[in-house]
C-alpha cells in the first residue's frame, strides 16, 4: 500500500507560512484545516489564504473544510488550485453532486465524517470520491488525544473501498503520533494527517520519515 503523510500546518507558525512549509517539503501533502467558527467552534483560515498557499507550496495542498455550506465554497478551493478537497458529509446538503463539482473543478474531491458519525451511508457512494477522511479526534482544534473507538470505522471504510476496486484513498486525521500510526495503518488508513506531532519536533521532516516507515511496516507494504 503507498503511504502518504500529510502535515497539518495547524500546528506551524501561522505568521511564517511559507517557511513553514519549506520545513516539511519531503511529505506527500500539506494539510490546510479551514474552520468558520460555525461547524466548529474555531476560525481559522479562508479562501485568499489558501490561494496563496498553493502559490508558494513545495508541496500539493490538502484542503480540511470544516465549514457549513460546503456546498457552496468547496469548488472555489479546487479553482485556486487545492489538489484535494474534504469536506463533511454532516454539513453537506449534497455530497455526491458536490464531490463531481470539485473534481469538475480539477481537485480530488473527499468526504469526512467525524468520530460519531456512521460511514454506513457511504457504502454505496464511495466510489463517488477520491478519498474518504476518518476523523480520529473531535474536529475544532489540534493537540488532542487520538479516539482508538474511530479504528473499526477506518477498518469497515478499508472494506468497502477494496470492493470497489478502485484507488480511493482512506485519510485518518486527529492525534497521530508515532505511538498509534502502526495500529491506524494495520487497520487500512493509507494517508495520515498529524500536526503538532510533527511541528512539535525539532525536525519535523525526520517525524516524517518515521511515520512513513512505521505506516509501511504495519500495512505489510
Ligand atoms: C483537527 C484538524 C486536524 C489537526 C490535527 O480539527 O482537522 O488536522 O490539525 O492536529 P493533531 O495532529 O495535533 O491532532
Ligand atoms: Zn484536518
Amino acid at each position: 500500500m503507498v503511504i502518504r503523510i500529510s502535515p497539518s500546518i495547524l500546528a506551524s507558525d501561522f505568521a511564517n507560512l511559507e517557511s513553514e512549509l519549506g520545513r516539511i517539503a519531503n511529505a506527500d501533502f500539506a494539510h490546510v484545516d479551514v474552520m468558520d467558527g460555525h461547524f466548529v467552534p474555531n476560525l481559522t483560515i479562508g479562501l485568499p489564504v489558501v490561494r496563496r498557499l498553493v502559490e508558494v507550496s513545495p508541496l500539493p495542498i490538502d484542503v480540511h473544510l470544516m465549514i457549513t455550506d460546503p456546498d457552496r465554497w468547496a469548488p472555489r478551493y479546487a479553482e485556486v488550485g487545492a489538489r484535494s478537497v474534504t469536506f463533511h458529509l454532516e454539513a453537506a446538503a449534497a455530497p455526491v453532486r458536490l464531490a463531481r463539482a470539485i473534481r469538475e473543478a480539477g481537485a480530488r474531491a473527499a468526504v469526512a465524517v467525524k468520530p460519531a458519525t456512521p460511514i454506513e451511508p457511504l457504502k454505496h457512494l464511495i466510489d463517488e470520491f477520491d478519498m474518504v477522511l476518518v476523523m480520529t479526534v473531535e474536529p475544532g482544534f489540534g493537540g488532542q488525544k487520538f479516539i482508538p473507538g474511530c479504528l473499526p470505522k477506518v477498518a469497515k471504510a478499508r472494506k468497502y473501498i477494496t470492493r470497489t476496486g478502485k484507488d480511493i484513498w482512506l485519510q485518518v486525521d486527529g492525534g497521530i503520533t508515532s505511538a498509534d500510526i502502526g495500529r491506524v495503518a494495520a487497520a487500512g488508513a493509507d494517508t495520515f494527517v498529524a500536526g503538532s506531532y510533527v511541528f512539535g519536533s525539532a525536525d519535523p521532516a525526520a517525524e516524517i520519515e518515521k511515520l512513513r516507515v512505521l505506516a509501511s511496516q504495519a500495512s505489510g507494504s
